[in-house]
């Protein structure tokens, strides 16, 4: 099962995905000029894939690209080529090919469309969610339209390499003193039983594990606050979790090489990777340890 050919939809076209070629004039290629969607496949099923699915539509509408038809089916074609089990489908959008001008005002141009799965062998995540991970803190350096899941990535990928060279798997990113996000996902604080996360803004993504969670915390009573956090508040956390459609809902265990609250996994970490995990089995019918 291991080192299969990944298999892509590329404008429309099924083939592998080493054979797709792009012009070196592709808007995304020359200026980051797209966006895109990350999907987490259990059981074959595509988790919280309306949700994807309208944010896709949204990051789209933002960057004035035309709206796309039939994502639905494609996606599910593309899992069923791969044959995915357990796995991710990476979904993107370019403004399309041109030659190089900045401006796209007038430029009606067809857009590239990629998508591809991956099977994982395992549950990439399962072991750090098991024990927690280490961040470490770092001001935002990104642009001001952080809720677009443009594919310009460069402040993030800038942010997640000196936290892996730092030892840590995440940065947690401050902008005038203010907690924003992960470089690949959202936080939530826990103080005195109450979960913190930062309120829905240019500055950080509309992330589908952050909503889910925030609405099911909502619906059993928990206290949710979608506030301003600042970087005090972070410190002096009982707990501190990320979410993202990769690592669902893991503890942050120590920031800064500072121990976070008891050290270990949290009770309200693990209330909420079990929420998550409920929702998977509902949705997709399978049971994640
Ligand atoms: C910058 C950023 N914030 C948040 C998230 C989490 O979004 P989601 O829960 O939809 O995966 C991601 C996911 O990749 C991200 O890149």
């Amino acid at each position: 099962m291991e080192n299969r050919k990944i298999i892509a939809m590329w404008n429309g076209h099924i083939m592998p995905l080493e054979q797709v070629s792009v012009s070196p004039l592709d808007r995304g290629y020359v200026f980051g000029d797209g966006v895109y969607e990350v999907l987490r496949i259990y059981n074959g099923c595509p988790f919280l894939l309306d949700a994807h699915m309208s944010r896709l539509e949204q990051s789209l509408e933002k960057m004035s690209l035309p709206p796309l038809s039939g994502l639905y089916a494609d996606i599910l074609s593309v899992i069923g080529h791969n044959e995915i089990e357990e796995g991710m489908v990476y979904l993107q959008v370019t403004r399309g090919t041109a030659p190089r001008v900045h401006s796209y005002s007038n430029l009606a141009l067809k857009p590239n469309v990629l998508i591809y799965g991956k099977h994982f062998p395992e549950h990439p995540s399962a072991q750090d969610a098991k024990s927690g991970i280490k961040a470490i803190s770092l001001p935002d350096l990104r642009w001001g339209r952080c809720d677009i899941k443009s594919l310009n990535l460069l402040g993030n990928c800038m942010a997640i390499t000196l936290a892996n060279e730092r030892g840590a798997l995440e940065a947690l990113q401050f902008r005038d003193g203010f907690l924003t996000e992960g470089t690949s996902s959202n936080v939530f604080v826990v103080k005195n039983e109450a979960f913190l996360t930062p309120p829905l803004s240019n500055h950080i993504l509309p992330g589908t594990r952050r909503n889910y969670l925030v609405e099911k915390l909502r619906l059993r009573n928990s206290m949710v606050r979608e506030a301003p956090i600042s970087q005090q508040d972070v410190n002096s956390a009982d707990e501190i979790f990320i979410t993202s459609s990769i690592r669902e809902a893991t503890a942050v265990i120590s920031l800064d090489a500072k121990q976070v609250g008891s050290g270990r996994v949290g009770p309200m970490a693990k209330l909420a990777r079990d929420l998550i995990m409920k929702g998977i089995e509902e949705q997709c019918g399978v049971l994640i340890g």
